[in-house]
């Protein structure tokens, strides 16, 4: 039987697999073979070989479910049944770096609901987890949002839109506007762990122009769990989609989107 446990349990297993091949990986930076997608986007043998495990791990548990996965199904578009969104290297230019952070990111939809997922810190090996109506956990211990209020004391977190560059001046006018009454902005290059860190309250509130459905998918769920607020850029609550994102807890969410919108 399909359970939120059971899709839990297996999102869990297959990212930890996937983890500890990435970490391996990571001992022969200099050997790797770097392919790109685009001018600025890339992918090695270690995001492929990554999700290959994740598929095996997650057929074996649910032979009838769908994968989107960003390297081997990224255009796949059933989306009743049992649907894994699977990122199986998120910040791929940060680990071909050496830049300890990345992960690996895994959630379980059912018919249109998110149910469960997890984001895996490969570089701190911690697993962020979550289960609707049941919570947010970093490991063993639960999460929530950040309880600040007021943008002088708030850490924002976002991405920038690097491979469209048609999207850089509408991004830098949002950008100018938060930099100015927010106390600290970070880009760190993994949406999945910027995601996570909303959850557990190490930002306050985050957004990014273009992201895809595996990049946001877990961490939709973890902030919400976590009592946050993720919706589109309109304001709308936020699909597994790709698109923008904004997320916070409900009140830096309120204030970063009205910045956004302005
Ligand atoms: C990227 C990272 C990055 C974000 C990009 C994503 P990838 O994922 O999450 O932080 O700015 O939009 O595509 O390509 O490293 O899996
Ligand atoms: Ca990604
Ligand atoms: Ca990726």
């Amino acid at each position: 039987m399909v359970t939120s446990e059971s899709l839990l349990a297996a999102c869990c297993d297959a990212a930890r697999e996937a983890a500890a091949f990435v970490a391996q990986q990571s001992e022969r930076l200099l050997e790797l073979d770097w392919q790109s997608k685009s001018r600025v986007d890339f992918v090695s043998s270690v995001d492929t070989g990554a999700e290959e495990r994740i598929r095996r791990l997650l057929l074996e548990r649910f032979p009838k479910a769908t994968i989107i996965g960003e390297e081997l199904s990224p255009d796949e578009t059933r989306s009743d049944g049992v649907v894994f969104a699977v990122d199986p290297l998120d910040g791929t230019t940060n680990f071909l770096h050496g830049y300890p952070q990345y992960a690996v990111s895994i959630a379980a939809v059912v018919d249109g609901i998110l149910e469960a997922a997890v984001v895996h810190d490969v570089p701190r090996n911690v697993q962020y987890t979550a289960r609707r109506g049941a919570g947010a956990y970093r490991g063993e211990a639960r999460i929530s949002v950040s309880k600040i209020e007021k943008p002088s004391r708030a850490l924002i977190g976002t991405g920038f839109p690097f491979r469209d560059p048609s999207q850089l001046e509408p991004y830098l006018s949002g950008f100018t506007r938060v930099a100015r009454e927010a106390a600290g902005l970070r880009r760190a290059g993994a949406a999945a762990l910027d995601l996570a860190d909303v959850a557990c309250g190490r930002f306050d509130a985050f957004w990014e122009l273009s992201l895809s459905s595996w990049d946001v998918a877990a961490g939709i769920l973890l902030i919400r769990e976590a009592g946050g607020v993720v919706t589109d850029l309109d304001g709308n609550e936020k699909k597994v989609s790709h698109g923008g994102l904004v997320a916070g807890n409900p009140v830096m969410h309120n204030w970063l989107l009205a910045r956004l919108q302005s």
